[in-house]
């Protein structure tokens, strides 16, 4: 063997190694093509080469002009199908599965075709000669197939399209034909394993997304917020990735946010746990207990005016005081303890007291907060009854009415708060079980620990500082923005910017959230870019 064939040979062989390794890391469907075709094209000094890609359309087989290059002309390009037969070159070779080398184009003729030289003419160029292969997968189905035209003497020479048909023209060898097929059929089970890898991201995002909807549909309301937090924590953490100061040693890898963006869509998956009693639960009492209140309240008002004797005097007493409460204390004050008064006064204005006693509740029932003069009007109501239809007296508000009304803050009693405020537990508990790959094995932290606070106050876990992962924090501070600014919501207006601000400032104050996260989420206006991320990236 020359040397010169010796050092051809090593030549080819650091290419395909270069090529293998290349290959082995290429997930782009796009750019394994684009590459493979290149390859093809130097390791046999081709001019030109074309990828048709095998697809079905209802039922019938076609092949798509997919992808071409040529080093002598810029050819105008859009992709076209063929039916998959033996009416064209590139159809005869992925239908039957041969490999086609054209030493010239006559010899078309030998499988019975004749080689079209329309586009040739038009585009001022000159097919010498042509190696047409099949791209085999793992079972040896035909995935596409590859074309590749005039075999060249020098790679990087420019064909002229009038002379050089015979000057600078070599045939295609047997040795390169087994090349390329062996190349392009390692490309097509790469095709194959990169479609796998799209099909089990598909479907993991539809079962992500599935279990999100089923959220959603549990309480219409907030539906969406799982949503916005992915995108406003991946925002957030993108502009980390581009910040100095306190950011600059910190990396944000594609895989991290990947991991922030599942964390986002699944932190509060945990409230599929939460009764539906106490998840939809808008007010102190539900909406079945308060149209039984104003029920009651009616009950009470026909008794006040038509059986107000059944009432003794201290449970008279006992509904003016209330009503002295809410109204007409001077009035009420007049009457002195004197009954006659007291029950001619409940008699002539039973539907003013009982109506003022229901919308007190109404109101005691829906306010954030509890004053101290409502609490005192609670107490003096506890001891309010009316007659049932059996002629028993019936206190107005039972036990249970009793603790709903009296919280503080909120609508939900301790119980029911403990409840809601365990569903972090139990968002662990679900994402524990998913199988995650090892670069999102930290997403059932990540999204379980969202409502944790730097002060160790925090929940359900009181974490400290240092416990709490970084894309947590960020977490946390996309789950207060989107609760505070979501526009959804009938029993509670969407905050302004500033105000939302604001209190994520408060909550830096108080040690709740990162302070350096929350001034960088709000000096970069990292909530702006919510519709400019490409969410396609991150599944
Ligand atoms: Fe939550
Ligand atoms: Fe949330």
């Amino acid at each position: 063997m020359s040397q010169h064939r010796i050092q051809e040979l090593e030549l080819i062989i650091e290419r395909l190694n270069s090529i293998g390794i290349h290959l082995s890391t290429q997930t782009n469907s796009d750019e394994l093509f684009s590459f493979i075709l290149e390859e093809c094209m130097k390791l046999t000094k081709s001019d030109g080469g074309s990828i048709y890609i095998k697809k079905i359309v209802d039922k019938k087989a076609f092949i798509e002009f997919s992808y071409t290059k040529n080093s002598s002309k810029t050819f105008p390009f859009s992709k076209f199908m063929m039916p998959l037969d033996k009416s064209s070159l590139a159809g005869y070779s992925g239908y039957t599965g041969e490999i086609c080398n054209f030493e010239s184009m006559e010899m078309t003729e030998r499988i019975g075709l004749t080689h079209n030289k329309k586009f040739d003419e038009e585009n001022d160029y000159n097919t010498c000669n042509m190696l047409v292969v099949p791209m085999k997968n793992f079972s040896g189905q035909v995935i596409g197939v590859m074309q590749l035209i005039n075999k060249k003497d020098d790679y990087n020479y420019i064909l002229d399209a009038a002379k050089d048909c015979t000057e600078h023209i070599k045939p295609y060898t047997r040795e390169e034909e087994e090349l390329i097929s062996s190349l392009t059929s390692q490309c097509a089970i790469l095709l194959e394993r990169n479609t796998l890898l799209n099909d089990i991201r598909k479907l993991f995002k539809t079962f992500i997304e599935s279990l999100v909807t089923s959220l959603d549909q549990r309480d219409p309301v907030t539906a969406g917020h799982s949503s916005r937090v992915a995108g406003y924590s991946v925002c957030l953490a993108k502009k980390v990735a581009n910040a100095k100061g306190p950011f600059e040693d910190i990396e944000v890898t594609e895989n991290d946010l990947k991991a922030l963006y599942y964390a986002g869509l699944l932190h509060d998956i945990g409230k599929i746990g939460v009764k539906e009693s106490v998840l939809l639960k808008r007010n102190r009492l539900t909406d079945a207990t308060i149209d039984a209140l104003r029920h009651k309240c009616q009950v009470l008002k026909y008794n006040l005016l038509y059986e107000a004797n059944q009432f003794t005097k201290d449970e008279i007493a006992d509904i003016l005081d209330t009503f002295s409460f809410i109204s007409h204390k001077e009035a009420l004050l007049m009457m002195n303890d004197n009954e006659k008064k007291m029950r001619k006064f409940i008699k002539e204005n039973a539907s003013l007291i009982t109506s003022k006693l229901f919308e007190t509740l109404e109101t005691i029932n829906s306010s954030g907060f509890l004053p101290e003069e409502n609490e005192h009007f609670l107490k003096l109501a506890a001891s309010i009854e009316y007659l049932s239809d059996e002629g028993e007296k019936v206190k107005l508000l039972s036990q249970d009415d009793l603790k709903n009304l009296n919280v503080k803050r909120g609508n939900l009693n301790g119980e029911e708060r403990k409840m809601m405020n365990n569903h972090p537990l139990y968002t662990f508990d679900v994402l524990k079980e998913i199988a995650w790959t090892e670069h999102l094995n930290q997403v059932p932290k990540l999204a379980a620990y969202h409502h944790e606070k730097l002060c160790g106050k925090g929940y359900p876990w009181g974490l400290k500082e240092d416990e709490i992962p970084f894309y947590s924090r960020i977490l946390a501070i996309a789950d207060i923005f989107d609760a505070l600014t979501a526009k959804d919501r009938p029993y509670k207006p969407a905050l302004s910017i500033e105000k939302t601000i604001s209190i994520l400032q408060e909550e830096v104050k108080a040690n709740n959230l990162d302070s350096d996260l929350v001034k960088l989420f709000v000096d970069e206006k990292a909530y702006e870019d919510l519709n400019k991320i490409d969410y396609s990236s991150l599944y």
